[in-house]
């Protein structure tokens, strides 16, 4: 027997399953107890156009949902889109009580909670609300705001050097570091760099087994901000591993600072499904995303080395004076190897004109 906050715990865990392989859809999870409180089914949603988390576990579960509560972490959809309305499927299995962690904030699916009170299931809204909430993430930024959540990854010295001073950069942080960005990476829609960085580095982006090499069944998008087409013909993001945008200010146009528009190529990957984007530099790109309020996290590597003179890890940023300086709330500190990683968001992020 568990409680309904312990089942809401579990069925956090099984929707994170599902990130980097149901977008455009969310992560979700659930959990269905029985009358007298046992797990009887439990499920998440693991690719887009696949069952949802509330199909499986009602499968599993069969006669033994009767009477028993669905446990969710984001509220049962009343649409039909590639499949049925989940929170129909609640009704007819007879469920009595729906606990939900978050609302639907997606006009088109949203309403689940509100049939399934009108055929008497008791519904609950907003246990564990945060963690789901965190879970989901890059979904819900994505729906608020019309474009995707951006996380900017970037790894520095502890004196916050990006490169030494001749410009060498490989490789500032350990192995495990950078095993972590290709587990990272197998989280998200998309990669981006600026053009800076295939000029100078000529980084493949893909997701793969650093010890083998073998490529990961499913590639993020790799995007190229590169406002003239600089990106040569013979640059490693070309080679068919995964696909690539180049986005030029030719077919996205130009942003106040005259080089390609930021926001035309977020609302265009928006379009194409995408509800994240790795921003995995450089330093004036990221500069720019931040400037413009457009990082939503970081996840930032430091390597215990000092380079003395060369490039900082961020360009601009939009910081000019102290009173300016991002202020950045840490979320979690982990050692990686020999190396920190820091995951924060900022603390009083810039409007987004979208919000
Ligand atoms: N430590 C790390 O985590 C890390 C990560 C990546 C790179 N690096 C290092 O960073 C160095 C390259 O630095 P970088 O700053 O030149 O790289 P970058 O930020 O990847 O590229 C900058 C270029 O992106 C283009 N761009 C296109 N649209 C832009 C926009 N709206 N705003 C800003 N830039 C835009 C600009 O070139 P156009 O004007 O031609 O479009 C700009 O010069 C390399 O040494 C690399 O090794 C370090």
């Amino acid at each position: 027997m568990v409680t309904e906050d312990e089942a809401m715990g579990r069925a956090i865990a099984l929707a994170a399953r599902g990130l980097g392989t149901t977008s455009p859809n969310p992560v979700v999870g659930c959990l269905l107890l029985s009358a007298d409180g046992e797990v009887v089914g439990e499920g998440f949603h693991a690719y887009a156009g696949g069952p949802h988390a509330e199909i499986v576990a009602l499968a599993q579960a069969g006669e033994r949902a009767k009477g028993g509560t669905a446990v969710v972490t984001l509220e049962p959809c009343n649409h039909t889109g590639r499949t049925g309305p989940c929170s129909e499927a609640l009704v007819r299995a007879g469920v009595a009580r729906v606990v939900i962690a978050v609302a639907d904030p997606n006009p088109v699916a949203q309403g689940g909670a509100a049939r399934l009170r009108e055929a008497s299931v008791d519904v609950v809204v907003g246990i564990r609300a945060h963690e789901a909430e965190d879970g989901n993430i890059a979904w819900l930024t994505s729906v608020r705001r019309g474009r995707p959540f951006v996380i900017w990854k970037s790894a520095s010295t502890l004196d916050g050097r990006a490169a030494a001073a001749d410009g060498t950069s490989m490789w500032i942080t350990s192995e495990a570091s950078r095993m972590d960005v290709h587990r990272l990476r197998g989280t998200v829609d998309a990669i981006m760099v600026g053009v800076g960085t295939i000029l100078a580095d000529d980084p493949r982006l893909t997701t793969r087994d650093l010890r083998t090499g073998s490529l990961a069944i499913r590639q993020p998008l790799r995007v190229v901000m590169d406002s003239n087409n600089r990106t040569p013909p013979e640059a490693r993001v070309r080679d068919g591993a995964a696909p690539t945008l180049i986005a030029t200010i030719a077919t996205f146009g130009k942003g106040p600072d005259l080089r390609v528009d930021l926001n035309a190529v977020l609302t265009e990957l928006h379009q194409r499904g995408i509800r994240s984007v790795l921003l995995e530099g450089g330093p004036k790109l990221a500069g720019a995303f931040l400037a413009a309020g457009l990082v939503d996290r970081l996840v930032y590597y430091i390597a215990p080395k000092l380079l003395g003179d060369g490039p900082a890890a961020l360009v601009g940023g939009g910081v000019t004076t102290i009173t300016d300086a991002i202020d950045l709330e840490l979320l979690d500190v982990d050692r990686i190897g020999p190396d920190l990683r820091l995951t924060a968001k900022l603390r009083a992020p810039l409007p987004d004109p979208r919000a």
